[in-house]
C-alpha cells in the first residue's frame, strides 16, 4: 500500500475483485480516524471520517446520541449511507436510519418475531428446504451456488416470516437485485431502473399490508400493520419502507454470508472435511464465516455535536463511516486476523453490528448458515469451483455474483 492520497473508498471499481484488506491494514495502522477527501466519486461532494479499528467503531455504535443515524449539524438529509438521503422517505422512516425513541419502539414490536424461540419454529420447514436446494444442486451436478442455494434459502425464508407468498418471491428478489446493483452506475445514483425496482417494491409492499389489514395471519407484516409504537401507528410510509428493508436486508446480506463462507472451504478442503467428520465444530464455523465474509461493508453515522476521536477533531453534521470488515480484521482483537480459522475462540465479530441497531435479523440468519451448512455436510463429499467467482461491485455489500461449482455426493 503506498499511501492514503491513493485511497478512494467511494470508487466502486476498487470493490470489484473482491474487498481490498491491503487498504485497510494500512488505515488501521497509520491513520485509524481518516478524513477521505471528496473525489470524483465521492457522493455530495464532500469528504467523511474512515474508521477501521475495532475500539474505535465499538465506541461510536454504542453512541447513538453523538453519532446519530439519522442526521447531524445543518444537514436536511441524512442516514447510514455514504450518500445523503432525504428525510421524506429514508431518514427518519427506514428503522435502520432512525434514532431513539421511536427507533427503539418499532425494534421492540418486532423482536419477538425474530427471536431463537419463534424462530425454532420454522427450522425443521427450512431444513426440508434446504434439502430439496442440496439435492437438486447435486443432481445437477454444476450449480451457481449463489444463485441456486446462497441466495434462495434466506429469499424463502424471509417470504415465510413476513407472510409474502412463496410464489412472488423471485419478483421480489428480482427488484432487491436491481435497487442494490451498481454495476451500471456509481455511488449516489439512480438509474431509470433503479427507480423503477424501488417503486415497485414499494407497490408491492403496500397492496402486501392492505390485504394483511382486513385477512391477517401469523406473520411479521400482519402484526406490524395492527400495531401501535408508543400509541402511533406506522404511518403508511414506515410499513413501506420497513417491508423494503427487511426484503433487501434479509436477503442479500445472508446470500454473500454464504457464499463467500462456502468459498473459503471450497479453497480449503481439509477444513470440509473436518467439519464432516466432527459437526461440533459448525457454529465456531459459522461465526467464522461471518467475520471472514463481513457482507456489510460499512454503516454510517452522523455527528449530532462537535466531538474529539482518536486525536481528530470531528464537527457536528459530519459524515463518519463505520467499516466493520475492517474492525473484524483488527490484529488487536483477533490473532492472525487473514487466516480463517473456524476454531477461533472466542470470535466477538461485528458482522452484524454493535450497538443500538445491532442486526435484528442475527438469529435468523445464523440460523438459515447452520441449517444449509448442515444439510451440505451431510449430503456434499466435496465442492470444486468451475469458472470464475464474480464479485460485487459494491463498497456497502461484500459478496459474489457468480459462484460456479461442481458438487459431488458423499459417495462419489
Ligand atoms: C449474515 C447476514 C446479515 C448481516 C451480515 C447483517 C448485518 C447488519 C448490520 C451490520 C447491521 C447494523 C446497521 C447499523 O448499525 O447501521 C444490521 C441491521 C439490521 N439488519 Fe441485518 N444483517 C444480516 C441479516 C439480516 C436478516 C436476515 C435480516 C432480516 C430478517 C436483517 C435485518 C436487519 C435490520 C432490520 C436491521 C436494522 C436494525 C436497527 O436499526 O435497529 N439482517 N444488519
Amino acid at each position: 500500500m503506498g499511501c492514503v492520497e491513493d485511497i478512494d473508498l467511494t470508487d466502486l471499481d476498487r470493490f470489484a475483485h473482491g474487498f481490498p484488506h491491503a487498504v485497510f491494514d494500512h488505515l488501521r495502522e497509520r491513520q485509524p480516524v481518516w478524513w477521505h477527501p471528496p473525489t470524483a466519486h465521492t457522493p455530495d461532494g464532500e469528504g467523511f471520517w474512515v474508521l477501521s479499528r475495532y475500539a474505535d467503531i465499538v465506541a461510536v455504535a454504542g453512541d447513538s446520541s453523538t453519532y446519530s443515524s439519522e442526521s447531524g449539524g445543518n444537514r436536511s438529509g441524512g442516514g447510514t449511507l455514504i450518500e445523503d438521503l432525504p428525510a421524506d422517505w429514508a431518514v427518519g422512516v427506514l428503522l435502520n436510519m432512525m434514532d431513539d425513541p421511536r427507533h427503539a419502539g418499532v425494534r421492540k414490536l418486532l423482536m419477538p418475531s425474530v427471536a431463537p424461540r419463534t424462530l425454532k419454529l420454522i427450522e425443521d420447514d427450512l431444513r426440508q428446504r434446504a434439502e430439496i436446494l442440496v439435492d437438486t444442486a447435486l443432481e445437477q451436478g454444476e450449480c451457481d451456488f449463489l444463485l441456486d442455494l446462497a441466495a434462495e434459502l434466506p429469499l424463502q425464508a424471509v417470504a415465510q416470516l413476513l407472510g409474502v407468498p412463496q410464489a412472488d418471491r423471485h419478483q421480489l428478489f428480482g427488484w432487491a437485485n436491481v435497487a442494490l446493483d451498481y454495476d451500471d452506475r456509481e455511488l449516489g445514483e439512480a438509474t431509470a431502473r433503479t427507480r423503477q425496482a424501488v417503486a415497485e417494491t414499494r407497490a408491492y409492499g403496500a397492496k402486501l399490508f392492505a390485504a394483511k389489514a382486513t385477512d391477517p395471519g401469523d406473520d411479521l407484516m400482519s402484526l406490524v400493520v395492527h400495531a401501535d409504537v408508543d400509541g402511533r401507528p406506522l404511518t403508511e410510509m414506515e410499513q413501506a419502507m420497513l417491508f423494503s428493508l427487511l426484503i433487501a436486508a434479509g436477503s442479500e446480506t445472508t446470500r454473500n454470508s454464504i457464499a463467500v463462507g462456502m468459498l473459503a472451504l471450497i479453497e480449503r478442503p481439509e477444513v470440509w472435511r473436518s467439519l464432516r467428520a466432527d459437526r461440533s465444530q459448525l457454529d465456531g464455523a459459522v461465526e467464522e464465516m461471518l467475520r471472514w465474509a463481513s457482507s456489510t461493508s460499512y454503516n454510517r453515522r452522523t455527528a449530532t455535536r462537535d466531538t474529539v476521536l482518536g486525536g481528530q477533531r470531528i464537527r457536528a453534521g459530519d459524515k463518519v463511516t463505520l467499516w466493520w470488515t475492517s474492525a473484524n480484521r483488527d490484529a488487536t482483537v483477533f490473532t492472525d486476523p487473514h487466516r480463517f480459522d473456524i476454531g477461533r475462540r472466542p470470535n466477538p465479530h461485528l458482522a452484524f453490528g454493535r450497538g443500538g441497531h445491532f442486526c435484528l435479523g442475527s438469529n435468523l440468519a445464523r440460523m438459515e448458515m447452520r441449517v444449509l451448512f448442515g444439510t451440505l455436510l451431510d449430503r456434499v463429499g466435496g465442492a470444486e469451483l468451475t469458472g470464475a467467482v464474480e464479485y460485487t461491485r459494491s463498497n456497502k455489500h461484500t459478496g459474489v455474483r457468480h459462484l460456479p461449482v461442481r458438487l459431488s455426493g458423499v459417495g462419489d
